[in-house]
């Protein structure tokens, strides 16, 4: 491994406000007390390998900007939508991502404190975003939402199913994923139909998601290029050559998503026709039951605290 950056203990935790939106029963957000500082979470938190880590901080450094784009996206037609089913789904989706977005920022505060320079990765895609809400219509980004709703929803499925891609993370961000995961399949039809219902065109949804699908993984690939390079990893072509391997190669971890993806380009897709429901129903009680392991980390809404 090369020189260490030096680790400045950080306290970074989410401590915010939950959001607006009354929970729902369907899609509640749940607010969690992570801990991301340097002595709960060592600096190559996925497997202990520069490679893995810096793909995972990657991928996290997209989820603050993007999932408030999401949300930006969906709630632009909140007032087009009729049906009291999907305006509670809304709600719910909206009130889940705004809390992801805070604790993934949490957890970008504190791998920026490690070295890692994601405060630059967070600041870059907010541009990039800021840049598709000038020049593309609002039907276009809801477009791209849905698509990327699309990959968080196989990713994170795949993430629920695979115990042993789940036992290379850390403690406290396996905690962060599998929360994330399951609020991630909790709502995965959300942008989808409300998507449905102001537009519909398979035309647009298919169109979309070729280029959405080509800078997503050329930010992906830049932004960890970034990553290694401050690492002094950039260089250390076997460890890479492996790592690659270990995501994208034959049986890789996202290889084995192409099917799922690509059923995306199926006139009549939807998202519940990847059936979820016992597995998030085993997770619920696994992370959130009454001796879920995440079930003390929670925080309750104000109003379900005792006075
Ligand atoms: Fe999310
Ligand atoms: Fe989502």
């Amino acid at each position: 491994m090369s020189a260490m950056t030096t680790i400045a203990p950080t306290t970074a935790k989410v401590a915010t406000k939950a959001p607006a939106a009354k929970a729902q029963a369907k899609i509640p957000p749940r607010r969690i007390d992570f801990n991301f500082s340097a002595e709960n979470v060592p600096r190559y938190y996925v497997g202990n390998d520069p490679f893995l880590t810096t793909f995972v901080t990657a991928l996290s450094s997209l989820f603050p900007e993007g999932e408030f784009f999401f949300v930006e996206a969906v709630r632009h037609y909140r007032d087009r939508i009729t049906d009291p089913a999907l305006k509670a789904d809304v709600s719910g989706f909206i009130g889940q991502e705004a809390l992801h977005s805070l604790a993934h920022k949490a957890f970008n505060d504190a791998a920026t404190v490690q070295g890692f320079q994601v405060d630059k990765l967070d600041r870059d895609i907010g541009n990039l975003l800021r840049l598709v809400k000038r020049v593309a219509p609002p039907i276009f980004q809801l477009a791209v939402t849905a698509g990327l709703e699309h990959y968080t929803a196989i990713f994170t499925e795949m993430l629920l199913k695979r115990e042993d891609v789940m036992e290379l993370f850390s403690p406290e961000i396996r905690n962060l994923y599998l929360w994330h995961s399951v609020e991630e399949n909790e709502h995965k039809n959300v942008a989808f139909d409300v998507y449905q219902t102001v537009s519909g065109s398979y035309f647009l949804r298919a169109g979309v998601m070729i280029p959405t699908t080509v800078i997503f993984f050329a930010v992906i690939f830049g932004f960890q290029a970034r990553l290694l390079a401050k690492d002094g990893q950039l260089l250390n072509v076997r460890q890479n050559i492996k790592g690659l391997n270990y995501i994208f190669g034959f049986k890789g971890v996202f290889s084995t998503l192409l099917p799922k993806y690509l059923d995306w380009f199926k006139p009549n897709f939807h998202p519940s026709h990847h059936d979820t429901d016992a597995l998030l129903e085993r997770w619920r009680e696994t992370l959130f039951g009454e001796n879920g392991s995440l079930t003390s980390k929670m925080i309750k809404p104000k109003s379900q605290k005792a006075s």
